[in-house]
């Protein structure tokens, strides 16, 4: 089954069929909600939002570990995490749809690992390429078939929050190689891959990062503008197309 972590406006949208609401019981204590059960084309899916239904935990307090062995606990193989980010690359405008492919973790104090044992044998999880290339790939080619543009990689740097950077800082993620920032990737995709879960981020800017873009002097998180409405269409399109070939690669299986 495919899990879509994402904010509250995906489950309200016309191709997401809800069926029913589950509570979680985790030995990390509580996901940020219910886990949302429903489809797209018939297809399962299982939802959840990450800053909880009202949208109020914010990036650093989210229980990310609850929210990863939640879904692995419902044997979910693959997430697709939706992101929003700001836009430091000259080419990532707000508006902008990306799959990214690396990740600068700037975050501290998040529980992050599941590694939390001192006398049991442990292993150092390989993250050289941070996000599942297969997942990567089938979601750029949904976004191809359901003729959105989007950009192939870019790397994704996450901050602390939840107060905005400066300019300074974003001038030094750039510096660093940062192509966008947001402030939930880390610890959730490392999560991810110690539970041996595929997964892979469609981010969306809704901004320019501070001081990039003629933002000298504010940032302004449009979420609610009709651009970030007009980019969630666009990625429910992309999911809706990633549901239906993999329901088509499945037939074809069988
Ligand atoms: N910075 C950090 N996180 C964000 C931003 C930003 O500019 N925009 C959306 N999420």
């Amino acid at each position: 089954m495919l899990a879509i972590i994402g904010g509250t406006g995906a489950t309200q949208l016309g191709y997401f069929v809800r069926h029913h609401r589950r509570v979680a019981r985790t030995p990390y204590g509580e996901t940020s909600g219910a886990l949302t059960f429903g489809e797209i084309d018939g297809q399962q899916v299982v939802f959840i939002a990450r800053h909880g239904f009202g949208h109020t935990i914010p990036p650093h307090l989210i229980n990310y570990r609850a929210n990863i062995w939640a879904l692995a606990d419902i044997k979910v193989r693959r997430i697709v995490a939706l992101a929003s980010v700001g836009g430091i690359r000259p080419d990532l405008a707000p508006g902008t749809l990306i799959v990214p492919d690396q990740i600068i973790d700037y975050t501290w104090g998040r529980p992050h690992t599941f590694v939390t044992e001192g006398d049991k044998p442990f292993v150092h999880t390989d993250f050289t390429r941070p996000y599942d290339e297969r997942l990567r790939q089938q979601l750029l080619a949904a976004a191809h078939d359901a003729g959105e543009p989007i950009f192939d990689g870019g790397v994704y740097a996450c901050t602390q929050g939840p107060r905005l950077e400066t300019a300074a800082e974003i001038r030094r993620i750039a510096g660093d190689g940062g192509d966008m920032v947001g402030m939930t990737a880390m610890p959730e995709a490392i999560l991810a891959r110690e539970a041996g879960l595929a997964y892979a981020t469609l981010a969306f800017t809704t901004n320019w990062a501070a001081g990039e873009g003629g933002n000298t002097e504010r940032v302004a998180l449009n979420t609610a503008s009709e651009q970030s409405n007009e980019a969630l269409e666009r990625i429910l399109r992309i999911l809706r197309q990633l549901v239906d070939t993999s329901k088509k690669a499945a037939v074809e299986q069988a």
